[in-house]
């Protein structure tokens, strides 16, 4: 989903080559170091997850692989060769059990095993790659991908029933302003962590609401619900709120109001579902 914003989004002066699972399994040494050999990149923004989250309760093995050994496989490619290497976290490195927004130097302390594999794939960063830039991220949505918003649309059109979680808070970013960000990250300086997602603060209630409202179906009637009637074998951050401060002190200007981008977004995201 974040990969097709970058396509989309991309322009001169920057050339970018795309890469997928087809060109090689980030996993493999011998792949990364093979593909890196053949395009010999400046930087790797490095999008490639495991990001199902029940999913990653399920097979943990695979969220340890694809999530944390990869980054580790690309950190250490990308330092032999001096590439600069910017890999998108999560809030989901964090427990949400904070009163105030998480700053970039909060230690992580995550909930569930998508959250640790993240955690550990920063670690990784931080022990093998030298020049690197961690990116962490909240509630993504946008087109070539699934989403909360997404889902939301699709089950509304459908006519199906919508349950929705009132007392869980984030902010909801749009693929293309977090790509623009990402680009902006590739050609910088800064090293460590930053934190970047859209301005403002929902909860998911708000978020289904407002999406409804963007794309003309107000009327759907939503059941709120309490997190703890979710059916879910996965504990979730319910307040991982992110200290978006550092990328706005370092010159970067801050990303839209989540309503803002959510209504460019939305119609995009109704053409891909063929929602009218
Ligand atoms: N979605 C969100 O709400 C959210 C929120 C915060 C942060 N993030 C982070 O943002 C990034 C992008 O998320 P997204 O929603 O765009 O994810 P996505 O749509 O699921 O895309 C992830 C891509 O990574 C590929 N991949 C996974 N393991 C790989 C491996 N070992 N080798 C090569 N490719 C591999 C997947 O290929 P396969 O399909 O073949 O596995 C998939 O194409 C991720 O780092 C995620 O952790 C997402």
């Amino acid at each position: 989903m974040l990969g097709t914003a970058l396509l989309r989004t991309v322009g001169p002066p920057i050339e970018c080559i795309a890469a997928t699972r087809l060109d090689a399994d980030l996993a493999s040494a011998p792949q990364v170091d093979s593909l890196l050999s053949r395009h010999r990149p400046r930087c790797v923004i490095h999008t490639a997850a495991y990001a199902d989250v029940d999913g990653c309760t399920r097979d943990p093995e695979r969220a340890m692989r694809d999530n944390a050994l990869a980054s580790a496989v690309l950190a250490a490619a990308c330092a032999a060769r001096g590439a600069r290497l910017v890999m998108v976290s999560t809030d989901y490195v964090f427990s949400g059990e904070k009163t105030v927004p998480y700053g970039v130097d909060d230690p992580p302390d995550p909930v569930n095993v998508y959250g640790e594999s993240k955690a550990r794939a920063e670690a990784e960063l931080a022990r093998a790659a030298s020049d690197y830039l961690i990116l962490r991220t909240q509630w993504l949505y946008g087109p070539g991908g699934r989403s909360f918003v997404a889902a939301i649309l699709k089950r509304a059109a459908e006519g199906s029933p919508l349950r929705v979680v009132d007392d869980e808070f984030g902010s909801p970013t749009c693929t293309d302003d977090l790509a623009r960000a990402l680009w902006q990250a590739a050609v910088s300086a800064e090293t460590g962590v930053m934190h970047v997602t859209n301005s403002g603060v929902c909860s998911r209630l708000e978020l289904a609401r407002a999406a409804l409202e963007c794309a003309g179906m107000d009327g759907v009637a939503i059941d709120p619900i309490h997190s703890s009637e979710w059916p879910s074998a996965t504990r979730r951050p319910l307040r991982a709120i992110l200290d978006t401060r550092r990328w706005s002190e370092t010159g970067h200007e801050p990303l839209a109001h989540w309503r803002d981008a959510l209504a460019a977004c939305v119609p995009a995201l109704c053409k891909e579902l063929t929602i009218n």
